[in-house]
């Protein structure tokens, strides 16, 4: 529990320019509580009283859990008008909302001194709370701990007193109003959320919602928890409204700011550890029962013994699952060929939910350690392993549309190879990458990133996944040593890694530099060609090199794409992935910078809906792909 108190993040894909911010996003500052912010307007408090009225009515968007599930729970929870509330949600009075379902409440925004604020009142339930949980926990981020604090300042936390809550809104700016923009909806950011699904969801634009919000060009961090404002023109619709998902990511593997909380009441320790210790006992007998099994069995038939590493039993202690091997047995229907989805991976249902069983028998601690630490929605989650008679199985999110690599030469995929979704997967790899090699501590190198180990949803986003190979970017490995030029995947390795095994982040941006090329060519990172095998990377390389260069990268691009869009984002890609591929480490781009283009091109992309310009056509009119033999 104490672990979820830890700032998170996700990274977040917007650009904006900053100058006409229309309000400021308070990033993780609403996190700090006790810090005192006499000097004027702060974001960590609420939004600022800038708009072209001084109250309005407007929506916030709240995430049913029960008690709050039901129009008289919530309507009392915000003060919102419980027929509106209806009304705007499309429902009856007497209707119960799933759990996490988006419902909209529609309040009365008004300036009270230099802020916003949509007042409402809450009765404290219990001792337990304090305001930082009642502005995160039971108002989900809807205000914040030092708001509620300075509108209470005289009274104290007890049972039964009366907190006045003030949630953060907003009232459009003149600039906003001249724009179109009726409402701004106060949204509170929720894990594997994008700036580009919300804006798409709601119907508005990326720009406006950065505009709106302060959010900064290259700076492109949003974080779960914190609200940001949806410039909406009409009413929002019931049908844009979704159910999040119901599993928060379990551990937290970053701190960018620490929670920074009023340390006078000590009985939140109370209620949090009497849990956390059933929690323990109940691992420690888990533990030790499945020890005792295994020692049995091993003396009943001699075999050598084995167990589950003692790091991996403790990461399992703390947020994975230890499964039953029976259970996976019986999940895999005995490891049938029905089941099999790779080499040694295996579909099953376990617990009803359909997962991915990868067997293995070696090496599995390092993985496990290190998935366990880390969590972002690009990187596959692990929810468990189970060892028996010495092979593992580690159990994975299931990824409904395999790997990149397949999907790839999927003909029957065809019609969703366009741009939009190559450059959505790109997008993906990048920032599990950049999440990798900079917020977790230590930084990581996944070592084997290639279109095998990068895997699609239902949704087509992408998840780097095999961490085996992965390892601290801090070790340094001076000495050559036989065995790193086997490892890893033909066709990705980075020149200095087949040279002298230098294991740096760099390697990573280079292999996604190969990863591009396959996005952008539908190529294999390695084919054959007169009989000859052919390295992707390296064909590209002597292209540019060559006198002939612009025409014949023109013929290198996807012939499934060509009909999609123009040329010239398509070589912007290009340069992208040459300049990840740089023979030079120092000279790549870091995989920040690798995000930030790849976000302006995505940007673009998605501006110029119109497929081929003309102009294009009548250029190129002779098949300039004869150069390419
Ligand atoms: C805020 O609340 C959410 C959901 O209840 C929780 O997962 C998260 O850890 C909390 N944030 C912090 C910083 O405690
Ligand atoms: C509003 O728009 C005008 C002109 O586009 C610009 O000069 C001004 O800075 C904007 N104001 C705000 C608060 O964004
Ligand atoms: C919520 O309900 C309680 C008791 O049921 C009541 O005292 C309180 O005034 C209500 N709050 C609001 C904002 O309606
Ligand atoms: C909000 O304001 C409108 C108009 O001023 C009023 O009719 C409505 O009752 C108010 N709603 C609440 C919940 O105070
Ligand atoms: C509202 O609900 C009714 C039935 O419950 C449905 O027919 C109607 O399409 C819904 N309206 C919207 C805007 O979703
Ligand atoms: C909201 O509460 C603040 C502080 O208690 C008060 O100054 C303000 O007038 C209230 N706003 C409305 C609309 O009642
Ligand atoms: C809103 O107005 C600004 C200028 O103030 C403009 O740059 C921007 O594109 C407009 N946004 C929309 C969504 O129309
Ligand atoms: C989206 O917004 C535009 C104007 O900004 C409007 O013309 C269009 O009808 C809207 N689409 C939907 C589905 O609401």
């Amino acid at each position: 529990m104490d672990r979820f108190r830890l700032g998170f993040f996700v990274l977040l894909c917007v650009f904006m320019p900053k100058f006409h911010a229309q309000q400021s996003y308070s990033g993780n500052s609403i996190l700090k509580c006790d810090e005192d912010d006499e000097t004027g307007p702060s974001s960590a408090l609420l939004y600022t009283c800038n708009g072209e009225k001084p109250s309005c009515q407007t929506f916030l968007i709240f995430k049913a859990y029960p008690p709050y599930d039901s129009i008289s729970t919530i309507s009392n929870l915000t003060s919102a008008d419980p027929l509106e509330l209806a009304h705007i949600n499309n429902i009856s009075l007497s209707t119960i909302f799933p759990a996490n379902k988006e419902v909209f409440v529609p309040v009365n925004c008004s300036c009270s001194g230099q802020y916003y604020q949509a007042n409402t009142s809450y009765i404290m339930p219990n001792m337990h709370l304090d305001y930082f949980s009642i502005a995160n926990e039971t108002y989900q981020g809807l205000s914040t701990c030092k708001s509620i604090e300075k509108e209470n300042s005289d009274s104290s936390l007890q049972l039964g007193s009366v907190l006045q809550v003030p949630l953060r809104c907003a009232c459009p700016t003149r600039n906003q109003t001249l724009n179109g923009t009726k409402y701004l909806m106060t949204y509170v950011v929720d894990w594997g959320d994008t700036i580009y699904d919300l804006s798409n969801r709601f119907n508005t634009s990326m720009e406006s919602v950065g505009d709106a919000n302060g959010i900064d060009l290259d700076e492109a961090i949003i974080f779960p928890f914190t609200t940001i404002l949806i410039p909406l023109s009409t009413q929002p619709s019931i049908s844009q409204t979704i159910i999040h998902s119901q599993r928060p990511p379990s551990s937290s593997p970053v701190t960018p700011i620490d929670v920074i909380r009023p340390k006078k009441r000590f009985n939140v320790w109370i209620t949090i550890g009497v849990p956390l210790l059933a929690i323990f006992l109940l691992l420690l007998l888990v533990f030790l029962y499945h020890k005792k099994k295994t020692s049995e069995a091993a003396a009943k038939d001699e075999r050598k013994k084995w167990e589950l590493p003692n790091d991996v039993l403790v990461s399992i202690d703390q947020s994975l699952k230890l499964y039953d091997f029976n259970d996976i047995e019986a999940a895999t229907e005995n490891f049938s060929n029905k089941n099999k989805m790779g080499a040694s991976v295996y579909r099953g249902v376990l617990e009803g939910e359909l997962l991915a069983i990868k067997q293995m028998s070696k090496a599995v601690d390092k993985e496990v350690c290190l998935l366990q630490r880390i969590n972002h929605f690009n990187l596959i989650s692990l929810r468990g392993a189970c060892e028996h008679s010495g092979v593992f199985y580690l159990v994975y999110e299931f990824m409904e549309n395999g790997s990149l690599r397949k999907w790839l030469r999927n003909k029957s995929c065809q019609k969703f190879q366009t741009w939009h979704y190559r450059i959505q997967i790109a997008l993906d790899v990048a920032n599990g990458l950049h999440y990798l090699h900079n917020f977790t501590t230590p930084a990581y190198v996944h070592k084997d990133i290639c279109s095998d180990n990068v895997l699609l949803d239902r949704d087509l986003r992408a998840k780097i996944a095999n961490f085996s190979l992965a390892r601290s970017a801090e070790r340094e490995d001076s000495r050559k040593s036989s065995i790193w030029s086997s490892l890893g995947t033909k066709g990705y390795k980075a020149p200095e890694y087949v040279e002298y095994g230098l294991v740096t982040p760099e390697m990573d941006v280079y292999a996604f530099g190969v990863v591009l090329l396959e996005l952008i060519t539908g190529k294999e990172a390695v084919f054959m060609q007169d009989g000859k095998e052919i390295l992707l990377s390296e064909a590209i390389l002597t292209i540019m090199k060559g006198e002939n260069a612009e025409a014949e990268l023109d013929c290198l691009i996807d012939p499934n794409l060509k009909g999609y869009l123009w040329m010239e984002l398509a070589h912007r890609l290009l340069k992208l992935s040459i300049d990840c591929l740089a023979e030079e480490p120092e000279s790549r781009l870091s995989m920040a910078e690798v995000v930030s283009y790849l976000l302006r091109i995505q940007l673009d992309a998605q501006r110029s809906e119109e497929p081929f310009p003309l102009e294009w056509h009548q250029k190129h009119k002779v098949n300039k792909c004869e150069y390419v033999r």
